[in-house]
């Protein structure tokens, strides 16, 4: 199959059935999306298709090809980081780290869609994504501040 991931396609031989993120982890090397809970709960997986966010765990690749994925690797580089990576260093919101991924690509795809989103809608959107280190505060304080760097990126 043909995946387009980060912009550029990728030839992935896999069983059609295989979830998206043990396709990003062992066959492309993108890390960045976690393994957490395998079930759709705890949103460590979360990419983005077609713009919206999705848990890669139970989403098969054959419902993907020719749909635009995107991981956090697509978002920036460490030495040009986009507005959601700056964002998230800025404020120091990881702890260990493992939930941040996720995080940062459904905060991405919220403000993707609604430059203008509330406080309100941020919390609601991020609560689909488990942090097990309790770092919500500075999650959140990071994608606010994500939402007025990506703002002036786009300017
Ligand atoms: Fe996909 Fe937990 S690993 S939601
Ligand atoms: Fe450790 Fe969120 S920073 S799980």
């Amino acid at each position: 199959m043909k995946l387009n991931v980060n912009g550029s396609t990728h030839e992935v031989d896999a069983d059609p059935a295989t979830p998206l993120l043990y396709v990003l982890r062992n066959d492309l090397e993108l890390n960045a999306a976690k393994f957490g809970c395998g079930l759709g709960q705890c949103g460590a997986c979360t990419v983005m298709v077609d713009g919206k966010a999705i848990f890669s765990c139970l989403t098969p690749i054959l419902l993907l090809e020719g749909r635009e994925i995107k991981t956090v690797e697509g978002l920036g580089t460490i030495d040009s980081p986009g507005p959601m990576q700056q964002a998230f260093i800025e404020e120091q919101a990881a702890q260990c780290g493992y939930c941040i991924p996720g995080m940062m690509m459904r905060a991405q795809a919220l403000l993707q869609s609604k430059p203008d989103a509330s406080d309100a809608e941020i919390q609601t959107t991020l609560e689909t994504n488990l942090c097990r280190c309790g770092t919500h505060m500075r999650i959140l304080k990071a994608v606010k501040r994500a939402r007025e760097l990506m703002k002036t990126a786009a300017m």
